[in-house]
């Protein structure tokens, strides 16, 4: 697919339902009692994985709409042993979350996925739940994960990586051990989990750096409101910054903090986004709209403090960083070579073929920006949802246009994002 150049981005939009809180609206769900009526359900090929697993464990799924689902909850012990391996397609969100969940339960369980998933660590969660007691087995360090579930003890466990998967995983298992589990955070990271399990009646509580739970009796979760996913704002938040002429309104987006690192690193490097009517989803997260107006950059420093803040956004910020004046480093992101595909290489790479000067270090990147666009040429998404993303930013903004190779990767995250993008994109 060819990107071409374009002038500016302008005009109203909404991105689909934040990825993060669909995953746990549908995990949550269906171990709670009675209905859980998702609103706002972002639809992609990764939400469509948990949907998946939690049917073939016996939970059942309504598709009400093409945005609203509503889970029939089988209870906290309620989810069935299965002869199959339970597929998580691309998602690591579906495998280390609904691990949590399955050491409490009785049976044996598999839990595999796609190419990409299957080369991604997944020891993160086996050792704090075999410290739980769960049977667990991986296939060095990978999936498949074999989970056992037992009963389970407490433990406090430091997350030696900042990680939030591996934070609600053990969160998860913990709603089912004798006694208070805690989590201690190395850095902050999304609290999703969190916000969505008090919601649901877990006896949960949050302390600076530390979270912890109890046993649960039963969860009840009848609603929950899914704002737009941040993640999904982001391509469109760094193009019109990019653009000179730009307007553009997002409309319901979440604004949770610890999602909106790049707004932050942005307006320090000069960018012009506002957030107005901020308000609260009936679920307890923060959303509002955005409206970003373009602006020159100068360079900034992204600390490892800062990185999972801006995790899945860091691709897009290697792209801003290219056009802001001066020298720009992140340091301290590491996890970016486990994610779907090893993102410090491929966005590197990928950026340097179009004439990006960015250099790729042990722990992130370093890129000399400078006030012009970016040649452009072809890259490939090799597979990954975030790259075939900015691969088509990096398209509009260039001077010759981009050729992404696999761009139908989009859709594990935003299956209609080539088409919106389109529609508010001046040429
Ligand atoms: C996610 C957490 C992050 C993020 C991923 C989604 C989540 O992963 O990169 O896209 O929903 O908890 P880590 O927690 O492993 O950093």
């Amino acid at each position: 697919m060819r990107i071409e150049p374009a002038t500016a981005l302008v005009g109203h939009i909404a991105v689909p339902g934040d990825k993060s809180i669909s995953h746990r609206a549908v995990l949550v769900g269906a171990v709670a009692e009675g209905e859980t009526l998702v609103r706002g359900f972002g639809r992609s090929a990764d939400t469509e994985s948990t949907i998946a697993a939690v049917r073939a464990l016996g939970a059942t799924v309504h598709e009400e709409d093409v945005d609203t689902i509503c889970v029939e909850g089988s209870g906290l012990r309620g989810l069935r042993e299965i002869d199959a391996p339970v597929d998580c397609g691309n998602s690591g969100t579906t495998l280390r979350l609904l691990a949590g969940l399955l050491a409490g339960q009785s049976g044996r369980f598999e839990l595999t996925g796609d190419d990409s998933l299957r080369s991604r660590p997944v020891d993160r969660i086996a050792t704090p739940l075999a410290e739980m007691g769960a049977h667990v087995e991986t296939a060095d360090g990978r999936p498949p994960l074999v989970v056992q579930g037992g009963s389970l003890q407490a433990i406090r466990y430091e997350l030696p990586v900042a990680s939030a998967q591996v934070k609600s995983c053990v969160l998860h298992a913990g709603l089912y051990a004798e006694g208070t589990t805690t989590v201690v955070e190395p850095l902050p990271t999304r609290d999703h989990t969190e916000i969505m399990l008090a919601a649901a009646g877990a006896p949960l509580t949050r302390r600076p750096g530390r979270v912890s739970i109890g046993p649960a009796e039963r969860l009840e979760l009848p609603e929950v409101e899914v704002p737009g996913d941040f993640s999904s704002a982001a391509p469109f938040v760094v193009a019109a910054t990019l653009l000179p002429g730009s307007e553009l309104t997002i409309h319901d987006v979440g604004l949770n903090p610890r999602r909106t690192g790049l707004l932050d690193v942005l307006a320090r490097m000069g960018a012009r986004i506002t957030a107005f009517n901020r308000r609260r989803s009936s679920s307890g997260e923060s959303m509002g709209d955005l409206e970003v107006h373009s602006a020159e950059l100068v360079a900034t420093r992204v600390r490892a403090e800062e990185v999972p803040l801006l995790i899945d956004e860091l691709p897009l910020f290697a792209l801003a960083a290219a056009s802001a004046r001066g020298e720009s480093r992140v340091e301290g992101a590491q996890e970016l070579r486990v994610k779907e595909t090893d993102r410090l290489e491929i966005v590197t790479t990928s950026l340097r073929a179009l004439g990006v000067r960015i250099e790729n270090r042990h722990d992130g990147f370093g890129v000399r920006g400078v006030p012009s666009r970016p040649k452009g040429g072809g890259m490939d998404s090799g597979g990954d949802h975030r790259i075939a993303m900015l691969g088509a930013v990096a398209g509009l903004v260039s001077r010759d246009g981009v050729e992404i190779r696999s761009p139908q990767a989009v859709a594990v995250s935003f299956p209609g994002f080539f088409e919106l993008l389109d529609s508010v994109t001046q040429r």
